[in-house]
């Protein structure tokens, strides 16, 4: 039996002079997450937001906060992310090695939220193995990070099995979020294999009714995923 597919708008592609509207909007949509988009112009080129956002949507949603930390040194920072009410808080792999990795997702846990990792398109799962039983998500970039509106890399979906995999072979069942590219079109051939968490950017922000945006895609998630 199969826990229906959330979605998790990010709202790097909302309206930011009218972002409480769009939270509105994809609230009621009943979104299962809101993702929220932090870059450095380190790890990626590009710039967005931080830690006054996080609060301050805390203050107006009761949905989960799911924060994809696209930023190095993600230690230095993560306390202020766990201060400011992140549900789920998630890093990338490739800026951490196998010890500090866990060191975070320990660190994560002791303050009562989520734990994630995340990896680029071209990063081997491998890294994945020794921490596949220690995360609450995984989440696997089906484009590389640093923008929304970009389209979804082919064979993500078989990354996506990879790792149902692997977890499956340690007896053990984290989220598999999917990031970047996903629309209607896209959303199918992941959730088919086993994807339960899927990240729309444009999909569902820039879209003229979010809400309906929102859930046609949970409809064609959930259908491909049974
Ligand atoms: C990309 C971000 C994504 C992005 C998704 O680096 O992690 O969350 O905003 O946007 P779309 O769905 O438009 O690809
Ligand atoms: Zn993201």
């Amino acid at each position: 039996m199969f826990e229906p597919v959330k979605i998790a708008p990010s709202i790097l592609s909302a309206d930011f002079m009218n972002l409480a509207r769009d939270i509105e909007r994809i609230d009621k949509g009943g979104a299962g997450f809101i993702h929220v988009d932090v870059m450095d112009g380190h790890f990626v080129n590009n710039l967005t937001m931080g830690v006054p956002i996080v609060k301050q949507l805390k203050r107006v949603t009761n949905v989960p906060l799911d924060v994809h930390l696209m930023i190095d040194n993600p230690q230095k920072q993560l306390p202020w992310y766990l201060d400011a009410g992140a549900d789920y808080v998630t890093v990338h792999a490739e800026v951490l090695d196998e010890n500090q990795l866990c060191e975070i997702i320990d660190q994560i846990h002791q303050a009562g939220a989520k734990a994630g990792v995340s990896v680029k398109p071209s990063t081997s799962l491998e890294v994945l193995k020794p921490v596949v039983d220690r995360v609450d998500m995984v989440l696997i970039m089906s484009v590389e990070p640093g923008f929304s509106g970009q389209s979804y890399i082919e064979g993500s979906d078989e990354r996506v099995a990879e790792v149902v995999l692997m977890a499956r072979e340690k007896g053990v069942s984290p989220l598999i979020e999917v990031d970047g590219g996903m629309n209607v079109d896209t959303v199918g051939k992941v959730c088919a294999q086993g994807a339960d968490v899927i990240v729309c950017g444009n999909a569902v922000c820039a879209a003229s009714d979010p809400a309906a945006a929102l859930q046609e895609i949970e409809r064609i998630a959930n259908a491909a995923q049974a």
